[in-house]
C-alpha cells in the first residue's frame, strides 16, 4: 500500500494522524503474527510474477501475502495458524461457504469417473432443468468464469441482433471482458486508461451512461443501434449504488421499445434470493449471466436465454459459415463442473440456505448502522440480500459517478488491515461483507466487536 502524508488531517470522519499511527502499529502486527506467510511470499517472489498467482492478490493491503493453509464453511485458515472468520467468501465464489458438502461429494465421486471428455454426462440435462426452473429463461449455455459468460452473451446477442452497440453503465465491472471498459469522464465516454496491452478502440462500439438516468438511457438508446444493455441490477463494483424505484421498470420499456435487450450479470446480486435480484424484483430480462457461486466455488459460469432469443441465436449459427465461432473454451461444461453445479443448484443454494444468509445479513447491516452512529461517522450501510456494505458517504450514492467519488481504498485498507489482525476477514475492494450459511450471530458479533475496536483506534477524538 502506497501511503502518503495526507493534506488534511481530517478525513471521511476521522483523525488521519491516529490513522497512519494506526496502520504503522497494524503493519507491524500483522508481520509478526504471520512468520509463515512471510516466508511463503518470500518463497514465492522468485518465480511467481509479483510473488502471487494473480497480481490481485497484493491488493489486500497487507505488508506482504497471506496465505491460506485450508477453508471450510466461514472459516479460513492461514499457514500461520490463525483461523479467520471469513466475510469476503472469495469475493462472492464461496458465498455458499467453503467446499459445502454435497460439492465435496460430487466432486469426489467425479474425481473418480474422469474431469472432461468434451462430452455431456446425465448432469447437462439436471443442470439444464434447475436453471430454468429457478431463473425462468428456458435455454443455457455455460462458461468457465462469469468473464466468459459475459462475453459470448454479447457475442450471441451482436449476432442474433446484428446490432453491434454494447451499453453499459458508467463505473461497471463484468469481468474482464475488454467492452466494458470504458467510463464517463466529465460527462464523454473514455477508455479505462488502467487497461494493459488494450489496442483496440473501445469506445467505438461500447455506449456508456450512469445508472439511474433515465433521460440518458433513452438518448443513447434513440441511436437505434444498441444490441444490448449489459448491467448488474444492483451496481456492485464500485461500492454498491441501489436501483431508484421505478427505474428498472422505465429502462426496461424503454430497451424494449428501442429495440435493445436487456442482459442481467447476477454474478453477485444472487445474493439477493434463489433467483436473483430481476426474479426477487419482477425484472424480465432477455439474458441472465451467473459465475462465481454457481459452482460452489468450482471454476464455471452459465448464460440462459429467453425463447425469443434463443431462437434468434440459432438461426444466427445455422447461417454462419462452418467454422470456428469465436464462442466457447475446451473445458467448458467439463463433467466436473457440471457435477458441482448440479450439487450446488439442486443441494446448495435452498432457500434455507438463503433464509438464514438474509436474517444474519439484516442483523449484521442493523449492528453497522448502530456502530457507525456510535462513532459519529458519516457513513452509510447499503445491503443485498446476504451482501452488506458500508461506504464513505452520509447517503448512499446514486451512480457509478458519486460511488467512484466516495471511494477510499487507503482507509479501506487500513480498516481490512485492522479486521485481519483481529480475526475477520472482508473483500479487499471498498468495505463488502458477505455472510453464507455457515455464518453465525457469533461471527457476526466478532466482526462488529473487531470494527469498533478499529474505528475506536481512528476516529477524532473530542
Ligand atoms: C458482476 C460481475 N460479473 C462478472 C464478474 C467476473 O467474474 P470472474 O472474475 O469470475 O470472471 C465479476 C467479478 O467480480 C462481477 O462482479
Amino acid at each position: 500500500m502506497n501511503v502518503h502524508t495526507p493534506q488534511r488531517p481530517s478525513r471521511n470522519g476521522l483523525d488521519w494522524t491516529r490513522a497512519l499511527a494506526f496502520l504503522a502499529r497494524e503493519r507491524q502486527s500483522f508481520a509478526e503474527r504471520n512468520p509463515a506467510s512471510a516466508a511463503l511470499a518470500a518463497q514465492a517472489s522468485k518465480h511467481l510474477l509479483f510473488g502471487v498467482p494473480l497480481h490481485w492478490m497484493n491488493d489486500w493491503g497487507t505488508p506482504f501475502a497471506l496465505h491460506v493453509s485450508h477453508a471450510r464453511g466461514a472459516e479460513v485458515n492461514d499457514v500461520d495458524g490463525h483461523a479467520l472468520v471469513d466475510f469476503c467468501l472469495g469475493d462472492t465464489g464461496a458465498m455458499f461457504g467453503h467446499s459445502p458438502a454435497p460439492v465435496a461429494a460430487a466432486l469426489a465421486l467425479q474425481a473418480t469417473r474422469g474431469y472432461t471428455t468434451m462430452l455431456a454426462t446425465a448432469d447437462a440435462a439436471a443442470v439444464g432443468h434447475l436453471l430454468a426452473e429457478r431463473f425462468g429463461l428456458p435455454f443455457w449455455q455455460f462458461a468457465m468464469s462469469a468473464t466468459d459468460a459475459n462475453r459470448y452473451m454479447v457475442r450471441w446477442i451482436r449476432a442474433a441482433t446484428g446490432r453491434k452497440k454494447l451499453l453499459v453503465f458508467n463505473g461497471c465491472y463484468h469481468g474482464t471482458i475488454e467492452d466494458v471498459f470504458v467510463d464517463l469522464v466529465n460527462g464523454q465516454p473514455a477508455q479505462r486508461d488502467s487497461l494493459l496491452g488494450q489496442v483496440h478502440d473501445l469506445t467505438e462500439h461500447t455506449v456508456v451512461v450512469e445508472f439511474n438516468d433515465l433521460p440518458a438511457l433513452e438518448a443513447a438508446l434513440q441511436q437505434g443501434d444498441v444490441a444490448c444493455v449489459l448491467a448488474e441490477p444492483v451496481m456492485t463494483n464500485i461500492g454498491m449504488v441501489l436501483p431508484e424505484p421505478g427505474f428498472w421498470e422505465a429502462a426496461q420499456a424503454l430497451i424494449r421499445h428501442h429495440g435493445a435487450l436487456l442482459v442481467m450479470d447476477e454474478t453477485h446480486t444472487i445474493s439477493t434470493g434463489p433467483g436473483g435480484y430481476a426474479r426477487a424484483h419482477g425484472i424480465e430480462a432477455d439474458a441472465l449471466v451467473l459465475g462465481k457461486p454457481v459452482g460452489g466455488g468450482v471454476p464455471c459460469a452459465v448464460y440462459g436465454m429467453s425463447a425469443g432469443l434463443a431462437a434468434r441465436a440459432v438461426k444466427a449459427k445455422q447461417d454462419a459459415p462452418p467454422g470456428h465461432s469465436g464462442i466457447g473454451t475446451t473445458l467448458t461444461g467439463n463433467m466436473l463442473a457440471m457435477a458441482a453445479m448440479r450439487a450446488t443448484l439442486g443441494e446448495v443454494m435452498t432457500p434455507d440456505a438463503y433464509a438464514h444468509m438474509l436474517a444474519l445479513a439484516e442483523r449484521l447491516a442493523g449492528g453497522l448502522r448502530t456502530l457507525i452512529a456510535s462513532h459519529g461517522l458519516p457513513w452509510c450501510v447499503t445491503q443485498v440480500g446476504a451482501r452488506t456494505e458500508f461506504q464513505f458517504s452520509p447517503t448512499p450514492p446514486r451512480s457509478g459517478g458519486e460511488a467512484e467519488g466516495v471511494l477510499d481504498p487507503e482507509l479501506e485498507h487500513l480498516i481490512h488491515l485492522g479486521l485481519l489482525n483481529r480475526g475477520v476477514m472482508i473483500t479487499p475492494f471498498h468495505n463488502m461483507m458477505l455472510v453464507c450459511p455457515q455464518t453465525t450471530n457469533d461471527d457476526v458479533a466478532q466482526l462488529l466487536g473487531a470494527l469498533d475496536e478499529v474505528l475506536g483506534q481512528i476516529v477524532r477524538q473530542p
